[in-house]
């Protein structure tokens, strides 16, 4: 098969940042009709007011279908977010654990402080996105997903069972499993944790354009989410955590956490499914589950996905003062998207 065409893809998960960064990585989602945009910005978007300012600045810059999203935080007003649901501002509500990712610091703490919104969440059918790793210092890193999903993520399955949940960019098989086996809840998988693991990121040097959070594991965790993303299992879809930082923060004595994959996305989960002999699958993961987990119809418009000559790629894009360098899975792609919109 050297043709594919697919319902335009969503991507659930995207961090498009603000002010200049933005500028430039907004246009670079094209291919995607709808993302779920991430409020992690500094400071957070925590009311439905800042969802809508932010939604404005979002299509101004070029991304046409941000679906909305407030950063749970301590403080936040149950009556707010369920207004703002109402109001069709904001899709669904951040939990970040404080501390566990990039501008993470206003996150929750203390579970049982957001227990009221949460049952405000669940009456009213507003799905909670959750970063999935515990913060102990005394965790490894390589364990804190498996370690969230056993002491947070079941019991708040257990008490809030109608509250429709996205368990963020999962990188292990517990975690995959844990979904597998419960309900209302559904996954997203990026485009690193499928193509990568933690050799790619570690062996032979130190590879900093590997480095995101949850960080990438062994390579039968990598074997489990490529099981599931190609499995058909409508619980699991794309959602590229697109985290565009400066290259000079990246390539940095401490590099800041994410892979900037949204302009080859799509090239580079073809390449993924075609090794999985799984492309008659690959528009379920891009464009239908998703729209599906969160009650949305699927795109009606298509795109085509040619296989030809090696992609040439840039090494980074700049634009408006910015440099991003993107996810390189040090091999060649070959999946070009033909996208007449
Ligand atoms: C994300 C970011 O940079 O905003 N980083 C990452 O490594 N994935 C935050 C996140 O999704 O954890
Ligand atoms: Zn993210």
């Amino acid at each position: 098969m050297d043709t594919l065409s697919i319902r335009r893809p969503d991507d659930w998960h995207l961090h498009l940042r603000d002010g200049d960064m933005l500028r430039l990585v907004a246009p670079q989602s094209r291919h995607f009709a709808r993302a779920i945009i991430m409020p992690n910005l500094v400071p957070p978007v925590v009311t439905g007011a800042e969802a809508a300012a932010y939604r404005d600045r979002v299509t101004a810059a070029g991304f046409a279908g941000p679906l909305m999203t407030l950063y749970l935080t301590e403080d936040t007003d149950p009556a707010d977010v369920v207004q703002a649901h109402a109001d069709g501002i904001i899709t669904a509500v951040k939990l970040y654990p404080a501390g566990a990712t990039t501008n993470s610091a206003s996150g929750v703490r203390d579970f049982e402080a957001v227990r009221p919104v949460l049952a405000a969440m669940e009456k009213a059918g507003v799905p909670l996105c959750i970063h999935g790793e515990v913060t102990d210092r005394d965790i490894d890193i390589f364990d804190r997903e498996a370690t969230f999903v056993d002491r947070t993520l079941a019991p708040l399955r257990a008490a809030h069972p109608a509250l429709k949940i996205t368990s963020e960019h999962v990188t292990t098989r517990e975690a995959v499993q844990f979904v597998q086996d419960h309900d209302n809840i559904g996954a997203t998988i990026t485009v690193q944790h499928l193509m990568a693991n933690r050799n790619d990121m570690l062996a032979g040097g130190m590879r900093p354009h590997f480095y995101c959070l949850p960080i990438l594991k062994r390579a039968t965790h990598q074997e489990a989410l490529r099981a599931a993303a190609t499995s058909g299992d409508p619980k699991f879809f794309l959602g590229t955590d697109s985290a565009p930082h400066p290259t000079h923060a990246k390539e940095a004595t401490c590099c800041a956490a994410g892979c900037f994959t949204a302009p080859h996305a799509l090239s580079c989960l073809a390449h993924v499914f075609e090794e999985e002999d799984a492309l008659d699958r690959l528009e379920g993961f891009t464009s239908l589950h998703g729209p599906a987990h969160y009650g949305l119809d699927a795109n009606v418009d298509r795109i085509t996905l040619t296989k030809g000559a090696a992609l040439d790629l840039p090494d980074r894009i700049e634009a408006h003062g910015q440099s991003v360098t993107l996810f390189d899975p040090g091999h060649p792609l070959y999946w070009h998207v033909e996208d007449n919109a």
